[in-house]
């Protein structure tokens, strides 16, 4: 189990209602469930059409009370973000370790917004999901510590927002990415037997 963190509340993301859905992700069911941080309990709700991939993760005036939600969309768990405004939903577990991500701290960093893992403290945009770390250049004449990205570790999906409601539509899968181990079934399984 994730162990209790101090809960705070994103950033720069394009929700284009128009988008295609990727038509490589399976649909493998049409409801999703949902935790409200303000109602405290699981709901199950119909998703989008059934031409749609798109899955309903919450209202939006859910997130503006609680400025992030816990959802399961195809069977990945995701947390979404509502920061200065915008939507980003990324995987749940931290690509470093599986730390619960929902569990983190959001703060700016060299003007990004990052969510801090509760568990290690690495730093991972909200809009890219990249790690970002601190370092200095050996070469540089001035050895101020300054800011890198590792590249995408977290995998980044797509939200969506139609008439009040928030959806989901899970990326490219085909394409690997750090934070895939902590979503797979194999990891869940693990987590839940210890
Ligand atoms: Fe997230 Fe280690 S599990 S920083």
């Amino acid at each position: 189990m994730f162990p209790r963190s101090g809960v705070s509340d994103t950033n720069t993301i394009e929700y284009d209602q128009t988008m295609p859905p990727p038509s490589r992700i399976p649909l493998k069911r049409k409801t999703a469930t949902y935790t409200s941080k303000i109602m405290g309990q699981k709901q199950t709700v119909d998703t989008a059409p059934e031409d749609d991939l798109a899955v309903f993760v919450g209202r939006e005036e859910d997130f503006k009370k609680s400025k992030r939600i816990r959802a399961t969309v195809n069977d990945r768990e995701i947390v979404i973000f509502y920061h200065n405004g915008q939507y980003h939903a990324m995987d749940l577990r931290c690509y470093h370790s599986g730390g619960p991500l929902h569990l983190g701290d959001i703060e700016e960093i060299n003007g990004q917004s990052c969510i801090i893992c509760p568990w290690h403290k690495y730093k991972i945009t909200l809009t890219t999901g990249e790690g970002l770390y601190q370092g200095i250049d050996p070469h540089a004449p001035n050895r101020t510590p300054k800011w890198f990205s590792k590249g995408v570790k977290q995998r980044i999906h797509n939200v969506t927002v139609r008439n009040g409601g928030v959806y989901v539509t899970l990326s490219d899968l085909s394409q690997s990415c750090d934070s895939d181990h902590y979503a797979s079934e194999k990891f869940e399984k693990a987590e839940a037997s210890t």
